[in-house]
């Protein structure tokens, strides 16, 4: 795992009074209430806050941070501001604590004590505090020869001043630690080459999972879903040298809760490792050497079972990838071949590069057949949601409006934005065939490509209440920003697992 380990304590006042080598204190929008901070003193407001405030014009707004050296036994200070206290949520308190982090980075602390006790002690926001530290914490150097200098102090230490030291907090500490470390998992799977990341690798990582947490796991081989009539998803991979690998893993608890409006559910991940395009091959700004992003809804899925082997919600939990390149050889899929999925669709495949609907058509039969009560799929589907809405927003399609509730309310207490988009019936049509029953492509003009796209995969969901999340472009990111490097996000991860302990 590329990160130091951080070490997150509870203290109380007096027993920080000795050395301070870096103190952050959270602002809300005015400085001058540091004021009546009983962890502030009166000589410490005057002689440090009050002119560094005045010297560097620091007003709290949201995403400031300003620090300076200091006396005595406080060596730093760092004001971070959380702008307006009506308007702090946990969203807001995530990327103030990676801003802290950087800060502790730049100035070489190795430890740093935080005031933010005017939040009162809320276990929600102790939680993203220390998941803006520790996603903020991750990089990665797997491939680089020349290591990171280690003799350079980084952050290992985050004290929480004045937060009680209860099972609570303790708790919500560990909720941040379990979860990142799904999202370094999926990150690490994303930022890998697709020569390192291959669909035998991705089943290696499930079935890793399975002996540490002791899941089910089944993985398919081409043989297996053959026999199961896979054509459509083998079809993808039949000009590839690697083989496919469909991997279920299944997480199940020691009790269901009876309450829950869902107790077996089944997520379904894009596990495309390397997508070419096939004969449609990639070119010109189709960013061919981005494709081994493809696999990032695989990636999410075996994040989140990182996190949910560790959380043991109650819930059954199935974990679907349907895994495979789509590359380009003598036996590869030509455009204008028909395939029958594993339900009996037939399907023209139009254009080869149009392959993740074709592999997740039949794991979307394939969890149906689970008899699952919802089924979430992550895919990194289209370059028309790219241009509909960036690299901050995923499209949210659904069959069901609890679902797009609920999944929003996730989305915007993880900060991993979705947007409602529409399942349109009327643009079914442009997906007609001449030969088959459809055509794995929508208007030539490429209109609405990604609500065509999750129609195209509606069609393989007969009863299910089913979600269909793609993230072409909110899994990787050429700028780093907030508490992300460049590259893999990791989206979905957060999402999804805060979607079950919700559910
Ligand atoms: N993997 C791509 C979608 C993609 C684009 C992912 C950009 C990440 C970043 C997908 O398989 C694809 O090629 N989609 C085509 C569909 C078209 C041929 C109907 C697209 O969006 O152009
Ligand atoms: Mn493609
Ligand atoms: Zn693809």
């Amino acid at each position: 795992m590329s990160r130091v380990a951080i070490e997150f304590q509870f203290l109380d006042n007096q027993e920080v009074q000795e050395t301070l080598p870096c103190y952050a204190i959270a602002v809300p929008e005015d400085p001058m209430q540091l004021h009546n901070d009983p962890l502030i003193s009166e000589h410490f407001y005057h002689q440090v806050i009050t002119p560094l405030v005045k010297e560097t014009l620091f007003k709290g707004k949201q995403n400031t941070i300003v620090s300076a050296n200091c006396f005595h036994h406080i060596e730093k200070v760092i004001l971070f501001g959380l702008g307006r206290k009506e308007a702090i949520d946990e969203v807001v308190i995530r990327k103030a604590a990676s801003k802290v982090y950087r800060e502790c980075m730049l100035l070489h602390s190795k430890s740093v004590v935080v005031n933010f006790a005017f939040l009162a002690d809320n276990p929600v926001y102790i939680k993203a505090f220390a998941e803006g530290v520790l996603l903020a914490a991750h990089y990665d150097e797997r491939f680089k020869s020349q290591k990171k200098d280690t003799t350079i102090p980084s952050l290992r230490k985050v004290v929480l001043l004045d937060v009680l030291d209860n099972a609570e907090n303790n708790e919500a500490i560990q909720l941040a630690e379990k979860i990142t470390k799904g999202v370094y998992l999926a990150k690490e799977l994303v930022n890998a080459p697709a020569n390192h990341v291959t669909p035998t690798v991705l089943a290696k990582t499930a079935i890793e999972l399975a002996e540490k947490y002791h899941f089910d796991i089944n993985i398919l081989e081409k043989e297996d879903c053959a026999r199961l009539g896979m054509a459509a998803y083998l079809s993808v991979s039949q000009g590839s040298d690697q083989p496919p690998k469909f991997i279920h893993l299944v997480y199940k608890p020691k009790s269901l809760d009876p309450h829950a409006p869902y107790k077996k559910i089944a997520f379904i991940g894009k596990g495309v490792t390397f997508d070419s395009g096939g004969l449609n091959l990639k070119i010109g700004a189709a960013h061919i050497e981005l494709m081994k992003c493809d696999m990032a809804g695989a990636a999410a899925l075996l994040g989140a079972a990182e996190a949910i082997g560790a959380l043991k919600p109650n819930k059954e939990i199935h974990f679907i990838i349907a895994a495979t390149e789509n590359m380009i050889s003598g036996s590869a899929t030509k455009p204008g071949d028909v395939v029958t999925a594993s339900n009996g669709t037939t399907i023209e495949i139009d254009n080869t590069d149009a392959e993740g609907r074709l592999t997740l058509a039949d794991a979307l039969v394939y969890a149906e057949r689970l008899e699952v009560e919802v089924i979430v799929d992550l895919a990194t589907l289209t370059g028309a949601i790219v241009v509909a809405l960036g690299d901050h927003i995923a499209g949210l399609f659904a069959n069901q409006s609890e679902l797009i509730q609920s999944l929003t309310l996730a989305a915007k207490r993880t900060d991993e934005k979705v947007w409602e988009m529409p399942l349109e019936e009327a643009y079914r049509e442009d997906m007609q065939s001449m030969v088959a029953d459809i055509r794995n492509t929508g208007s030539k003009q490429r209109n609405a490509g990604s609500i065509t796209a999750a129609l195209f995969l509606k069609q393989f969901v007969q009863k299910t209440p089913w979600a269909h999340l793609d993230i072409a472009g909110t899994a990787w990111r050429e700028q780093a920003c907030a508490y992300h490097g460049a590259g893999a996000t990791g989206f979905g991860v957060r999402l999804l697992v805060d979607w079950i302990l919700h559910a």
